[in-house]
């Protein structure tokens, strides 16, 4: 376990059973993933985090074809990345959630007797799948496709609509400048760290890119407020 606490409860086991007999392993994975996250009308969060993480998994479908990685594996793991989302509340929240979702997803490959020659690259993978410029040595390929997918989806196209927001809502032109240029340099970072493919590599870039030349156009923009 990677959490130090009750992360399989009563109620985390009994949504684990309602899944254990799969027929068709992906599509149960996004129904248990559903149930996992919960998304009630109070939890719009949820919801969000849900189709992310389907989101997530048609970035794995891609990259799984793109670079002969085994597709149902990386597809599960995919889904299953953020499967513990709502459960890490009870551990301090969304800090800690990479670990509480590779137990969660540990569990559930358990009881659906999932092929164990994946099984611990999926949970390993999903522990580590917000990893930076902090990559562990021995982080596979495939470990390091999980988090590529996710940082796919973090990077396009609704999440720079997301960030652009945040760079500009209500600020002034200084302000707008300033958080726009942050926003960019932290992009630049991000185009430094390691991929695992040169498929994500490139696709992550390309997000990265067009990012960086909004973000540039809006600082443009602003700028023409000094003229007068
Ligand atoms: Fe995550
Ligand atoms: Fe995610």
């Amino acid at each position: 376990m990677y959490v130090d606490g009750e992360v399989i409860t009563e109620h985390v086991s009994e949504i684990i059973k309602k899944h254990s007999n799969p027929t068709d392993y992906i599509e149960e994975t996004r129904a248990f993933l559903y149930d996992m996250l919960d998304p009630t009308p109070d939890r719009g969060d949820m919801l969000y985090r849900y189709e992310h993480s389907i989101r997530v998994a048609e970035n794995g479908k891609m990259l799984a074809k793109a670079e002969g990685l085994p597709k149902e594996p990386l597809v599960m793991a995919c889904l299953l990345h953020d499967v513990g989302y709502r459960e890490s509340d009870r551990f301090g929240g969304f800090s800690i959630h990479h670990l509480v979702s590779a137990d969660i997803a540990k569990a559930y490959l358990d009881a659906i007797g999932y092929d164990e020659k994946y099984r611990d690259e999926m949970v390993i993978g999903i522990s580590r799948h917000n990893a930076t410029d902090n990559i562990p040595e021995d982080m596979s390929v495939f470990q390091m496709s999980i988090r590529d997918c996710d940082d796919l989806d973090r990077f396009d196209i609704i999440r720079i609509s997301m960030a652009l927001g945040s760079c500009i809502h209500e600020k002034t032109n200084v302000e707008i400048i300033e958080s726009c240029q942050k926003a960019i340099d932290l992009a630049n970072w991000y185009k430094t760290l390691k991929r695992g493919t040169k498929t994500a590599d490139e696709l992550f870039k390309a997000l990265c890119d067009k990012r960086i030349s909004l973000l540039q156009e809006i600082i443009d923009q602003a700028n023409k407020g000094f003229n007068y």
